[in-house]
């Protein structure tokens, strides 16, 4: 790697399309492997708590993140150094044992509902993008989402998005779209947005490689 990595943030609330939107980016990326780090693996280590002490934790409010391993990890992998990312387990509500070994890369996206609302993530971010999907379509996403693949009830989906979820994205999320370069209707399918930033991470590794 000749240049510093170029690292971009993709926020938006729950349900937004942001997983969708990177891994479409990415697949526009053949010959170069672009490197996804998930917010939601960096939700502070809870195996010293119970399963009911759990259950009560806020994880849409911002420090429910392990922010300070996040920029940590995303400063060695701008420096080129590799890294132990974390592993999150829905289901047990924390990480998991096992960590993943990666290696940096030329491109990194960095993906979570509260990535832009710290200050210091923002700093290390060259584009930053927030993904804008009605509350509807995001509560439909998330509650099949959430008993397909996070182990939950229909009930527990809605009484924590009723309870916890909408008021904290009304606080801590949707404010932070003000600092988007590029902000993103409808998430995944937005073939037009996704070239558009596919084309500007390009150019970035462009200017790079020619100065
Ligand atoms: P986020 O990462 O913002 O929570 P995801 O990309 O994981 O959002 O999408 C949440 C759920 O909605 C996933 O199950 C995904 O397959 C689905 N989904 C995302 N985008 C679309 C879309 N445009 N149309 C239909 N389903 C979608
Ligand atoms: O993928 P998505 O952006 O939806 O992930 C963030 C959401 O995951 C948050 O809104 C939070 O409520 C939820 N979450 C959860 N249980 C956990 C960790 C996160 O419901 N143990």
């Amino acid at each position: 790697m000749s240049e510093r990595p170029v690292v971009i943030g993709v926020a938006g609330g729950t349900g937004s399309g942001k997983t969708s939107v990177t891994r479409s980016v990415i697949q526009r990326f053949a010959d170069k492997p672009l490197l996804m780090i998930e917010q939601d693996y960096y939700y502070k280590d809870q195996h010293h708590l119970p399963m009911e002490e759990r259950l009560k934790t806020n994880y849409d409010h911002p420090l429910a993140f392990d922010n300070d391993l996040l920029i940590e990890h995303l400063k060695q992998l701008i420096q080129e150094k590799p890294i132990e990312k974390p592993v999150y387990d829905y289901k047990m509500h924390t990480r998991s044992d096992e960590t993943i070994h990666v290696e940096p890369r030329e491109v990194i996206i960095v993906e979570g509902i509260l990535v832009l609302e710290d200050e210091r993530l923002r700093d290390l971010m060259d584009i930053k993008v927030f993904v804008d999907t009605d509350a509807d379509v995001r509560i439909i996403r998330r509650l099949m989402r959430d008993i397909k693949e996070r182990g939950r009830s229909i009930d527990s989906v809605i009484e924590q998005y009723i309870n916890v979820v909408r008021p904290m994205h009304l606080q801590f999320v949707e404010p932070t779209k003000r600092y988007a370069d590029i902000i993103i209707p409808e998430g995944g399918q937005n073939h037009v947005a996704i070239d558009l930033m596919a084309t500007k991470i390009k150019t970035i590794l462009e200017d790079r490689s020619e100065k």
